[in-house]
């Protein structure tokens, strides 16, 4: 995956027969690369800036530190963090025949991430008549996760934890619900801001309308504004640090002995609890 026109160039959009092979093909490809993932969890939100990113980089890192073997797609098309947060920003992407390799970060991390392939500063431009139709932007999107999916070598993973887009499950099924098992879940970061709050909470009924299993509840900024919200399933309460906000923004990963570090551990651990 090279360049996002591939997705469409490796489409003979001629022939309805051929186009339906081929996206036969590509799911089955997707089928068989998930085959090989224990558990694939969502961070979701239902809000920007509430820390979804930081939970889902820490989280990663805190499960990779007790040797499991952690994944990390950042389905943030538009607004990819998870490289950076993790000191991968100079990384590209490594074809490896007519597949990809993630990225390894750290504790053996390996992620993928459309900021691979994107310029800095730059956003995703879908080439073409496309900017003219939201069904043709919604196929680019789903073809672009299928591509995710199908191409990046994951290999064996206990957990794939996916950055969800902000917004993701307020107003349309995520893309990514079309390719992965039942099984999967999500993990809701929140924030005790009675505004987050009511907009997490849509979130949350609407992912039940979707049948996505619901693992709990991260209360991020748990101390900022005077008093928690956060219902009995909240697996972990994560304060404002600044020695956080340093390392997701310097990519250094904070010392294992941290406290912070110390909380992503306990949250891993619940979390891995819930999925057994
Ligand atoms: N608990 C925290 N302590 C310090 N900084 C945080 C914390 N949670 C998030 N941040 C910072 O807040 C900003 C927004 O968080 P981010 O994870 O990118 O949100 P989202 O992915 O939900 O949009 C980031 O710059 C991040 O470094
Ligand atoms: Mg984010």
């Amino acid at each position: 995956m090279s360049d996002l026109r591939t997705i469409l160039d490796r489409i003979d959009f001629t022939d309805d027969a051929l186009v339906q092979k081929q996206l036969a093909d590509q799911h089955s490809r997707v089928r068989e690369r998930l085959a090989q993932i224990q558990n694939i969890v969502l961070g979701m939100s239902g809000k920007g800036g509430g820390g979804k990113s930081t939970v889902t980089a820490n989280l990663g890192m805190a499960l990779a530190r007790t040797g499991l073997k952690v994944g990390i797609l950042d389905a943030d098309l538009n607004g990819p963090s998870i490289p950076h947060m993790l000191g991968l920003q100079d990384q590209n992407w490594r074809p490896n025949g007519q597949q990809v390799e993630p990225a390894i970060g750290p504790s053996g991390l390996r992620v993928a991430s459309m900021g691979f392939f994107l310029d800095q500063d730059q956003p995703v431009r879908w080439d073409g008549p496309t900017h003219l139709s939201h069904v043709w932007l919604g196929m680019l999107e789903s073809g672009t996760l299928r591509e995710f999916l199908g191409d990046v070598h994951w290999g064996q993973l206990d957990v794939l934890l996916v950055d969800m887009p902000p917004g993701a499950a307020a107003d349309k099924p995520p893309a990514i619900l079309q390719f992965i098992p039942d099984a999967a879940g999500a993990v809701f970061v929140t924030t005790p801001s009675k505004v987050t709050v009511s907009v997490v909470r849509r979130s949350v009924a609407y992912a039940n309308d979707l049948g996505l299993r619901i693992l709990g509840l991260v209360e991020n900024f748990a101390d900022l504004f005077g008093e928690s919200n956060a219902a009995d399933d909240c697996l972990q309460k994560i304060p404002y640090d600044p020695d956080l906000a340093r390392s997701l923004d310097t990519g250094e990963p904070l010392p294992a002995n941290h406290p912070a570090a110390a909380m992503f551990d306990n949250l891993a651990a619940k979390l891995m609890e819930t999925l057994r």
